[in-house]
């Protein structure tokens, strides 16, 4: 099978990022074929200083291959070094109806916290349906958040089939159901644009402590029985801890005995265990920089040939070669 999936470099990779999108692409290493990129076309509908696109580009690869992407097993670049993607871009566009660009719920609510309505931000969806079709993918793994933007992949694939004869794969989102929506220090989805995230890579153990020791609970006393459904701290926990573990963690809330404070320092332990090879990993990537674009690089080149049979495919269908 073909895997593909895409970030976008616009701040620190967190928890919501790892379980909703990177542990499952990278669990999905054996047997299949392997595409992932850094979407810093994306991110430019919301980030406009280039000095921090730069580097947001560089860390996201570093972290990347800190949590174990091995480049010679899988195709790895930035999304602006294959420039396939915008023609591709422009030749959807004039096919996609406005309605369908003006049902997605992701440009609304990013509006709605303030990112400026423009042009891009509207047509994002169009831009991410190329990113995916270009290379042909059977799924595309995802948090719930991009499954509207899949369909509207699917939708323009069979738009296009339909108008021009076959040409795209229909791509199947792949949504893990337990890990859909990681909640944020506040409850709600854990989102970089909250401004309430757990990052994978802090940059101290203090800053990471606060992030954890800030998760909101409620304010039942320890001995008390307390509702673990709706808790934002053991949905977390429920994250990194053993089975086992869990079981005992639901009986103290059940049973009362669950000491909140306490059980954050659990969960801070956990995270520290989970990520210590990983953060080590990315010191080294961090420390060569050449490296790492030489990596994407070479990924972009790759990917570029992989992209090229179909996007010719295209342009004979729409009558630019001829
Ligand atoms: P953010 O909301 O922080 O800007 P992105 O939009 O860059 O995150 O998301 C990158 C990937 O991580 C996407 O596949 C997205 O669905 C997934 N993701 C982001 N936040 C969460 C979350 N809280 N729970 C599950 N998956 C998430
Ligand atoms: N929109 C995705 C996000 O915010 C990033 C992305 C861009 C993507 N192009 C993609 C994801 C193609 C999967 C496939 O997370």
């Amino acid at each position: 099978m073909k895997i593909l999936s895409g970030i976008q470099p616009s701040g620190q990779l967190h928890l919501g990022n790892y379980f909703g999108m990177i542990q499952p692409v990278l669990d999905m290493r054996e047997g299949n074929e392997h595409y992932i990129f850094i979407a810093n076309y994306h991110a430019m509908t919301s980030l406009h200083e280039g000095e921090k696109l730069a580097a947001g580009t560089l860390e996201a690869a570093a972290d990347f291959l800190a949590m174990g992407l091995d480049p010679k097993r899988c195709l790895f670049w930035v999304q602006s070094d294959v420039p396939e993607v915008q023609e591709l871009t422009w030749i959807l566009s004039t096919i996609t109806p406005m309605g369908l660009l003006e049902r997605c719920h992701s440009y609304k609510d990013k509006v709605a916290k303030g990112v400026a309505a423009s042009h891009g931000l509207f047509s994002y969806p169009v831009l991410m349906a190329a990113d995916i079709l270009l290379y042909q993918p059977d799924v595309v793994p995802v948090g719930k958040d991009q499954k509207q933007h899949l369909e509207v992949a699917r939708d323009l694939a069979l738009k296009f089939n339909n108008q021009f004869g076959e040409t795209f794969k229909l791509p199947e989102a792949a949504i893990s159901e337990t890990t859909a929506v990681v909640p944020g220090l506040d409850g709600q989805k854990m989102s970089k644009s909250y401004g309430n995230t757990i990052p994978l890579f802090p940059e101290t153990e203090k800053a990471l402590k606060k992030r954890v020791m800030a998760v909101e609970t409620d304010s039942v006393p320890v001995e008390e029985p307390k509702d673990p459904a709706g808790c934002t701290l053991y949905a977390l926990l429920r994250l990194f801890a053993s089975p086992e573990r869990m079981t005992e963690i639901h009986d103290l809330y059940v049973n009362g005995g669950a000491a909140y404070g306490v059980l954050k320092l659990e969960l801070l332990d956990l995270l520290n265990d989970r990520f210590a090879a990983a953060r080590e990993r990315k010191k080294e990537y961090m420390a060569d920089p050449g490296e790492v674009r030489n990596i994407l690089r070479k990924g972009a080149e790759k990917a570029r040939s992989k992209a090229a049979p179909t996007l010719e495919a295209v342009r004979r269908k729409v009558g630019i070669i001829w």
